[in-house]
């Protein structure tokens, strides 16, 4: 009787189109895990047909028939629903370099079956088209029957190719949309600014070309946006400046060109602002000082040609700054850097920088890298000694002609004045000059710019041959006379 209704059980759950897998497998199984065990069919058999796609290993679905309970794989996730019966549905599928057997096969694609998983959620798929040319098909994505994924990451993918179809914008329940390290060309499809709900937008390292989308705007709820090592070009979008809640913007490594749009100033909660390596113009706009919780600005090799911008000066939370190679001009001090208590790293090397090293610098508590290297500044280094020793190598102010130091740090040791006048072919027995110690005090040394201290020089140099003027006047008329 017991068997016979248990019969009737199972041709009932059949009819429904769903497999009870336990009851062929086990049988000392209690009603409940009976029960648990159930999935559909069509739903098995479309990940049975995603992961035949992908990974090489024809045995993988007689191996791992019931993956969501007795036979998991690492790759493959599953949550109970909450129909009645409860069932069992795949809600993650990830390949990546954590999950190695089997590997994926040679002719790696993403199958049409991805359909049949209208519970994924998760689809992460890593170093997996290695070899031949995979291309996103432009009608994949493109189908209201296509699982409503909230994160889809398919990453470091060497033979992954060809352009980012529009159609991706279907898949409106993104939160989390990564396409980084594959070989992505074209542009960026402006439909992408539709997916109001995403949060991270990584397509770093592509061959991504073209202007960004101003649709990207659109995104109001995206915190991360990196689009770096790419070949994007035309202006920064002045529509970043919607995106209220980004922490984190990497431009890095693309062609970018013109001037940073002042809207960028609104991000009032980002992090991190990345734009080196491009061909960013200045000046910068100083509503970049509303960056109030800026911890890492980067922007070296930029031709921003203007003066150190004076808004650095009130980003109060900086913790790392590099303006390396930006074509900077004018001296270090063109405001107060005593604001900036948490700065740990100042990168102002390869640049044309002038003036003295502002003492200042040395009282920067946090400071643990300082890099002047390759610019014209000049005059004596008056850094604080325990300033010197604590940061060591990591204080870099070599290639800076006219600067000098009592300290080793492989620029020119600072001569008295006497040395000064010889090296700089001034009239060399000119002893009425003030020597000064060596080891004077350093802060008095600092507002004596060479510039500055050639005043005396000259005026010595015009009295003597005033008085030499006089004195052969005088012996000319005393000669006269006689
Ligand atoms: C049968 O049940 C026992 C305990 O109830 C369990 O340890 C065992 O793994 C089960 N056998 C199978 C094949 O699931
Ligand atoms: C893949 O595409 C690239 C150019 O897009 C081509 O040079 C290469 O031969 C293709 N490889 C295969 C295996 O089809
Ligand atoms: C943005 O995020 C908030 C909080 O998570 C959410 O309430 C809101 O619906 C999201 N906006 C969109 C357009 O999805
Ligand atoms: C200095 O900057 C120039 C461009 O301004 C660049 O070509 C060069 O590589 C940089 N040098 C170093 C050491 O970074
Ligand atoms: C400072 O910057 C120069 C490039 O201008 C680089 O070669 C050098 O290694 C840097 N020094 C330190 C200590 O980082
Ligand atoms: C530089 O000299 C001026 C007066 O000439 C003085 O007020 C200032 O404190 C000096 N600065 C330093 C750093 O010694």
């Amino acid at each position: 009787m017991a068997s016979v209704s248990f019969l009737a059980f199972g041709l009932l759950v059949l009819a429904c189109n769903e497999v009870l897998i336990s009851a062929i497998l086990h049988n000392n199984n209690t009603d409940v895990e009976v029960e648990t065990m159930i999935m559909e069919k069509e739903e098995l058999l479309g990940l049975f047909e995603v992961l035949d796609a992908l990974l090489d290993d024809s045995k993988w679905a007689q191996q791992h028939p019931l993956p969501c309970t007795e036979t998991p794989w690492p790759g493959v996730q599953c949550e109970i629903g909450d129909q009645d019966p409860p069932l069992f549905h795949v809600t993650k599928i990830h390949i990546g370099p954590d999950i190695l057997n089997p590997p994926c096969k040679s002719s790696a694609r993403l199958s049409d079956s991805l359909f049949k998983l209208p519970y994924l959620k998760t689809l992460s798929i890593f170093n997996c088209f290695l070899e031949s040319n995979f291309t996103l098909s432009p009608t994949l994505f493109d189908s209201s029957s296509f699982p409503p994924l909230e994160h889809l990451a398919l990453g470091s993918n060497p033979s992954l190719s060809g352009l980012i179809p529009p159609g991706l914008a279907k898949v409106v329940s993104l939160k989390v949309l990564t396409l980084s390290q594959n070989k992505l060309e074209g542009r960026i499809p402006r439909e992408i600014g539709g997916l109001v709900t995403l949060e991270q937008l990584d397509l770093s390292d592509n061959s991504l070309s073209g202007e960004v989308p101003l649709e990207i705007g659109g995104l109001e709820n995206l915190t991360i946006l990196d689009l770096s090592w790419n070949g994007l070009e035309g202006q920064v979008p002045c529509s970043l400046g919607q995106l209220e809640l980004l922490q984190k913007i990497d431009l890095s490594s693309n062609s970018f060109m013109g001037r940073l749009p002042s809207e960028i100033g609104k991000l009032k909660n980002l992090i991190l602002l990345d734009l080196s390596h491009n061909s960013i113009n200045g000046p910068v706009p100083e509503t970049l000082s509303g960056l109030e919780n800026l911890e890492y600005l980067i922007v070296d090799h930029n031709p921003l040609n203007t003066e150190i911008p004076k808004f650095v000066g009130s980003l109060g939370k900086l913790q790392t700054m590099s303006l390396s190679a930006c074509g900077l001009r004018g001296p270090i001090l063109p405001f107060s850097w005593s604001s900036l208590k948490h700065l740990s790293a100042l990168s102002l090397d390869n640049n044309s920088l002038t003036g003295t090293v502002p003492p200042s610098l040395g009282t920067l508590e946090s400071l643990e890298h300082l890099n002047l290297s390759n610019n014209e500044l000049s005059g004596e280094l008056s850094l604080p000694e325990d300033f010197i020793n604590r940061l060591g190598k990591r204080l870099d102010v070599r290639g800076n002609n006219g600067l000098c130091t009592s300290n080793h740090l492989q620029v020119p040791v600072c001569l008295n004045r006497k040395d000064k006048a010889l090296s700089t072919g001034k009239h060399p027995d000119d002893q009425s000059e003030r020597i000064k110690p060596a080891d004077d005090d350093h802060e008095h040394h600092m507002n004596e710019s060479s510039s500055e201290s050639e005043a005396p020089f000259l005026k010595q140099k015009l009295i003597i041959s005033m008085s030499v003027i006089i004195t052969v006047c005088s012996f000319l008329s005393i000669f006269l006379l006689i």
